[in-house]
């Protein structure tokens, strides 16, 4: 039992909504909201550069931020954390900061958001890089073995994995570590999208062996526009920033620039300090909590989910059948016949039931499938209750079985 819904605006009326779309958007806690109020109310100022009273007590949010993020991902040097917009923003700098040569070879999975994917495509046409893509198990899993084959053929070719630490499209984790150990033995970089990850689960980017980290901080309880980049510090000390100007640099001169140390080097303009006072009550409200019992508690959810609809006709669950390895997710793929949108637009009216539909930002692996149909996916956090999860069986199987009958 771990739901603290009465933190939650949304969640305090008796006819609250089913929240389901967490792996989207997570809801605020009033801690959240107050601080972010509280940016514009009291203190409207610029962080990093002014230094009258105002100035300097956003400065310090920024810090203690900035201390809170590193402590929750495990980075041990609190400068190897940049803020950014979200965590594409944050992938698109290491897709474009980082120096390439032509035929490098830049590896992902076969079920990457296209905010990992499209990147790295993109360094195709614009610098002759090879991007490589591994395919998953049968179950939809991380293929380790595989992924140590595909490695050793590539040897020295291979300069980057970009993987997912936990997909978005199944909830299925991928063993960052042992991926990050066979990936530097090849001599190459691990960036790990942890969209989905630091959210719901102990993340420790050391102890991962990543090279960069991506987070969204907008699914961790913090305000929407708001996101994190980690990354080694010799490696972000040699990255371009990709967008330049104010705050960047130490100096500039009429002829060029000194950059400025990471993290301000990444951070240009004027910040969202309403978001980073944000983030600051975000984190401390997330350290407030056990993400094992988080872990569990959504596990819990799934499993009533999973097993309220896995019978129904023209319904197949994506990744493992077992609800445990797919965290807070149950991703669903409908038959042609089952249409997405509609039924997503029936579970909110009919019930309050709110759920993503579609392809989840992960087109290609449908396209890769050459599937019909789309998907819904409903996605869980420590607030959902188990009357969320039953009520979202009940009006996804009523709603099924008539289009069914139909
Ligand atoms: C796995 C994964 N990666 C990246 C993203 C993009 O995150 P953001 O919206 O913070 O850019 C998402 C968002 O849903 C995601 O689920």
């Amino acid at each position: 039992m771990l739901h603290r819904r009465e933190d939650f605006p949304l969640l305090r009326d008796d006819g609250a909504p089913a929240c389901l779309d967490n792996a989207c958007v997570t809801l605020k806690p009033d801690a959240v909201i107050q601080a972010v109020n509280e940016y514009y109310t009291m203190r409207p100022a610029c962080g990093g550069r002014s230094v009258h009273r105002l100035g300097t007590s956003v400065s310090q949010t920024m810090a203690s931020s900035r201390r809170l993020l590193a402590q929750h991902i495990g980075a041990r040097n609190v400068n190897e954390v940049a803020f950014m917009k979200n965590a594409t923003h944050a992938l698109n700098q290491v897709a474009q900061g980082l120096s390439w040569n032509k035929g490098d070879v830049i590896l992902t999975t076969d079920k990457e958001h296209n905010s990992n994917l499209v990147p790295w495509l993109d360094l195709e046409r614009s610098h002759g890089v090879d991007h490589r893509v591994l395919p998953s198990t049968e179950e939809n899993t991380f293929d380790l073995e595989a992924f140590e084959a595909t490695c050793a053929e590539l040897g020295e070719r291979l300069k980057m994995v970009a993987v997912g630490h936990v997909s978005n499209l199944d909830g299925v984790t991928a063993p960052v570590k042992d991926i990050a150990r066979i990936a530097h033995d090849h001599g190459a970089l691990v960036c790990v999208d942890g969209a989905q990850s630091a959210p719901h689960m102990p993340i420790d980017v050391e102890d991962l062996g990543a090279d960069f980290f991506a987070c969204s901080i907008h699914k961790m309880m913090g305000p929407s526009g708001m996101g994190a980049l980690w990354g080694r510090m010799e490696l972000l000390e040699t990255m371009h920033p990709v967008l330049t100007g104010g705050h960047t640099v130490a100096t500039s001169t009429y002829d060029g620039v000194q950059w400025a140390a990471p993290p301000a080097r990444f951070e240009a303009g004027l910040g969202h300090y309403a978001g980073i006072a944000g983030t600051e009550a975000a984190l401390t409200y997330l350290s407030d909590l056990n993400l094992d019992d988080v872990h569990e508690h959504e596990t819990k959810i799934n499993r009533i989910m999973s097993n309220g609809i896995r019978d129904l006709e023209g319904v197949t669950i994506i990744g493992p059948e077992d609800a445990s390895r797919r965290g807070g997710i149950c991703s669903i793929l409908l038959d042609e016949h089952l249409p997405s949108h509609d039924l997503a637009i029936l579970l909110d009216e009919a019930a309050g039931v709110m759920v993503r539909s579609g392809r989840h930002c992960v087109h290609s692996w449908f396209e890769d499938r050459d599937v019909s149909g789309d998907s819904l996916r409903a996605s869980a956090y420590f607030y959902t209750s188990e009357e969320d999860a039953r009520r979202f069986v009940d009006v996804f199987s009523e709603a099924v079985n008539a289009f069914n009958a139909a």
